[in-house]
């Protein structure tokens, strides 16, 4: 093409520039079906007082303590490699052994609210 020189940069800043964009959204945890504000408020009123308002738990209970979501190392563990299928089989199924309800099992929350808390733990989780 025989575009001139300030054409030329105009268009590679472009191609740049929607690269940058396609190869963040591969980079970033998977669209959640839920809604991070929805989730929030289920959050405040249901989670915060185990988990703390910004997820670092570190609460003890049963026979250990809320982990802490705010640390990469959390995340790095191989039980949480599959994120949101790993949060959701938590909500769901809890650990009463270990003290965490299981919220759906127990009628306490609709599978659709567990989604929307999925999407509110991934605004909260530290992942690097
Ligand atoms: C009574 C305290 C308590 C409440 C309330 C509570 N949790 Fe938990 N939760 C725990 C404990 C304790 C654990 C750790 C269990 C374990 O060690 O396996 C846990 C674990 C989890 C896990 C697994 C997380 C991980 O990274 O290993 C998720 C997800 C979770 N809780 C979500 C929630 C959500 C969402 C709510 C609110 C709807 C909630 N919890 C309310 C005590 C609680």
């Amino acid at each position: 093409m025989n575009l001139p020189t300030p054409t030329r940069a105009i268009l590679g800043a472009l191609a740049l520039l929607a690269f940058s964009f396609v190869s963040t959204s591969d980079a970033a945890a998977p669209a959640a079906k839920g809604s991070a504000a929805t989730g929030k408020s289920i959050y405040d009123q249901k989670c915060v007082s185990c988990h703390k308002a910004d997820g670092s738990g570190g609460v003890p209970l049963g026979t250990g303590k809320t982990p802490n979501w705010t640390v990469p190392a959390t995340w790095a563990e191989p039980k949480r490699k599959d994120r949101d299928a790993y949060l959701r089989a938590s909500i769901t199924h809890g650990n009463i052994a270990k003290g965490m309800v299981p919220f759906v099992k127990s009628g306490q929350l609709k599978p659709a609210e567990v989604e929307h808390l999925i999407a509110h733990i991934n605004v909260l989780a530290k992942t690097k």
